[in-house]
């Protein structure tokens, strides 16, 4: 990434991913990433986190470009997750003269990552930094994703590095987002940022928004993805939203999930649709046969129920059941009314394997499953009329 400047003292040096497809083993970035460093060029000189070991050159070069790296005062570690500290040991090399400056439970965590002895100032919530004509605040958010987060607000210039809060992955050579080509796509990748990485962590995102309210925040300098110098407030608002405590909500949600081969399966999540519906619970009504996976997990951890149906397809579930359950994690599922139905033919193993990973991702799962034999009887959907209404009763 080509350095640039993003305020009056603040400038990008970071380096750019665009290759990269699969971020973490598991996110998808069409877009590539970016491993965003931040030069402040006070009266002293601070640099904000460093890039993944292998783009070390291009980050080297980088700041070489602004200043001499013998010359750094401070290197803020916002966390210590190694797509930001893997040059960390490199630029220390050649930087003799800089102090880390981190959570204490990121200085635990870099004396593992680095494996070496290094000078460091350990900040609480509050502490400030003075870099001559420039004032540096921490705000210490745990959590926020990783036990060790922190973000640095740059006082004098209202700017906020907030570490992974308000990331993307994408990635274009000049890193702000004013952008015009491309500013849909890349709000689009900001969403999927959140749902994937942040989300797991909404309270923590609530009380991190929670300190950000006490400070006026003009730009936003993420680790990952566009500087938010234009849409800072919009920005703010979709976190506002993202993260909202759904339980505020007065009605009652559930996603009643399913997947049909001939139709007995289907049945029955429509009656025990309707019978949710008699309780006045909102429903979401869903085949996901070929839906998209993040749309059905953010469904899921936004309602108070999730209801998963499936027939027994060679002695399990199929696989669609398989890719939704393997996309669910605990932290969004813990407490959640969970169970499970579906209509077999002559076995019916999968309504026990999909109740015990329901069981693993802490769902509430005290309702006894709803398993038919072929064709859901008169009976079969009386008996779902009330499956669902005892859920009704445990929302
Ligand atoms: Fe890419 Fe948690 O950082």
């Amino acid at each position: 990434m080509p350095t640039h400047r993003i305020t009056d003292s603040v400038y990008s040096v970071g380096a750019l991913d665009p290759a990269l497809r699969v971020f973490d083993i598991s996110m998808p970035t069409p877009y590539g990433t970016s491993y965003n460093s931040y030069l402040i060029a006070g009266q002293k000189l601070a640099i904000v986190d460093t890039v993944r070991a292998d783009f070390w050159e291009d980050f080297k070069y980088n700041v070489e470009c602004l200043c001499d790296l013998a010359a750094i005062d401070y290197i803020i570690i916002n966390h210590t997750e190694p797509d930001h500290s893997g040059s960390l040991a490199k630029l220390l090399d050649i930087a003799p003269n800089a102090q880390i400056v981190c959570t204490a439970a990121a200085q635990k965590n870099l004396r593992q990552i680095m494996n070496r002895d290094f000078a460091c100032i350990t900040v609480k919530d509050g502490d400030t930094l003075d870099l001559g004509n420039l004032t540096l605040e921490f705000i210490v958010a745990p959590m926020l994703h990783w036990p060790d987060t922190m973000m640095t607000y740059l006082q004098e210039e209202k700017a906020l590095f907030s570490c992974d809060m308000f990331g993307a992955h994408f990635c274009q050579c000049e890193m702000h987002d004013d952008m015009t080509l491309y500013y849909d796509e890349y709000v689009l990748q900001f969403c999927e940022y959140y749902e994937i990485i942040m989300s797991p962590f909404a309270p923590f995102v609530r009380s991190g928004l929670e300190k950000l309210e006490k400070r006026v925040i003009g730009t936003i300098m993420p680790s990952h993805g566009p500087a938010i110098t234009e849409h800072t407030e919009e920005r703010l608002a979709d976190y506002a939203e993202f993260a909202r405590d759904s339980r505020d909500d007065e009605a009652k949600t559930a996603a009643v999930f399913y997947c049909s081969a001939h139709g007995c399966t289907r049945t029955l999540a429509e009656a025990i649709a309707d019978g949710l519906r008699r309780k006045n619970v909102d429903v979401f009504l869903l085949d996901i046969e070929g839906a998209d996976i993040t749309a059905l997990s953010m469904v899921v951890e936004q309602c108070d129920a999730f209801i998963m149906g499936a027939p027994t397809i060679n002695s399990d579930a199929p696989a669609p059941v398989w890719n939704l359950l393997g996309a669910l994690s605990v932290p969004k599922c813990r407490g959640k009314i969970g169970a499970v139905f579906g209509s077999y033919g002559w076995s019916g193993e999968a309504s026990g394997y999909i109740r015990s990973r329901l069981e693993q991702l802490k769902f509430k799962v005290t309702q006894e499953s709803l398993a038919i034999c072929f064709m859901p009887s008169d009976e079969d959907i009386e008996a779902a009329h009330e499956f669902a209404a005892q859920i009704a009763e445990s929302i």
